[in-house]
């Protein structure tokens, strides 16, 4: 799993161990996300599948892409499509992937990198692999979460961050077993890239075998463990958790989390995702590519696509 790795963790800044009297979240669910497939016919994993919006919320939806290696000719991506009233994130853990959209943003993202696009009020876009990987094939493995906006938010003008793998905040835990990757938000002090409507955090953890992933989480976001690929464990009772599974968490101070000692071979860490945010508490009315608070303002949705006002493919 390339994403962003380093020689040596432990020159990077480490997070304290958080204090013995705080409270590990534990675990409130443990779900096993199905396999589907996405846009012109990419493998996915829907790891939000079977969870209710309310412990979501911020989040609505999030794919895991692949791990797939694609024959020569076979690398699909998806077909022009409209958003609005939310922000996609997409985090490209291996592989290349091309993102054009309405309101002129884009460019080409490959191993460790992250595309933020808020579609706000309606935006256009196309994610797909560039001509000359579909012609030789490859490895793609990447996420695209949902992040909801506020009432307030939704019709805000779209926005794209083209946040590349190496200002992602490279952090180590407090003893050295885990590289810590901030993509969005603030863990332990440090800071991520990424510039978000709604208050989040979301960070990519390797966790070595054997080690333990101990990470301060304010007490108001919510908190999801997911994991891409190995075993461990998750919350203060160790109930195990593997490769495509998705941990909520119930309220507390500290996310724990620990590697097996031993791990598949195919994949020789832990590798999880660690997100959470402020609770927006609004009614969600999700259909398709809209994602509003009324049905009334889907069907709005619906007809200003129709009508070309989320915009024009360029
Ligand atoms: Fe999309």
């Amino acid at each position: 799993m390339p994403a962003i790795t380093v020689d040596d963790i432990l020159v990077l800044p480490r997070i304290a161990e958080p204090d013995a009297a705080a409270l590990v979240r534990p675990v409130a669910s443990i779900t096993t996300a199905p396999s589907g497939f996405e846009g012109e016919g990419f493998p996915v994993r829907r790891a939000f599948a079977g969870i209710d919006l309310a412990a979501l919320d911020p989040f609505i939806h999030m794919d895991q892409m692949g791990s797939v290696d694609w024959e020569p000719g076979a690398a699909k991506g998806t077909s022009w499509h409209p958003h609005r009233g939310f922000e996609t994130v997409t985090y490209l853990l291996d592989g290349v992937f091309r993102h054009e959209d309405s309101n002129g943003g884009g460019g080409t993202i490959s191993d460790g990198d992250t595309q933020w696009m808020t579609a706000g009020g309606g935006i256009l876009h196309i994610e797909a692999p560039p001509a000359d990987v579909v012609a030789r094939g490859g490895t793609f493995h990447g996420i695209q979460l949902w992040v909801n906006l506020p009432s307030r938010l939704k019709m805000t003008a779209p926005r794209y961050q083209d946040i590349r793998g190496g200002e992602v905040a490279l952090l180590s835990s407090h003893d050295g077993g885990a590289l810590i990757r901030v993509i969005a938000g603030e863990v332990g002090g440090h800071r991520g890239p990424g510039i978000t409507h709604t208050p989040i955090a979301l960070l990519h953890a390797t966790v070595s075998p054997g080690a333990e992933l101990k990470l301060p989480w304010p007490r108001e976001y919510n908190a999801l463990v997911y994991v891409l690929s190995g075993d461990g464990t998750v919350g203060p009772d160790r109930r195990p958790l593997r490769s495509g599974q998705l941990a909520v968490l119930g309220a507390g101070d500290v996310v724990a989390v620990t590697a097996h000692d031993s791990q598949d071979s195919r994949s020789p860490a832990l590798d999880v995702l660690v997100l959470g945010g402020s609770p927006i508490g609004e009614p969600v009315a999700a259909y398709g590519p809209f994602v509003m608070n009324t049905k009334a303002e889907l069907q709005q949705a619906y007809d200003d696509f129709q009508a070309g006002r989320l915009g024009k493919v360029p």
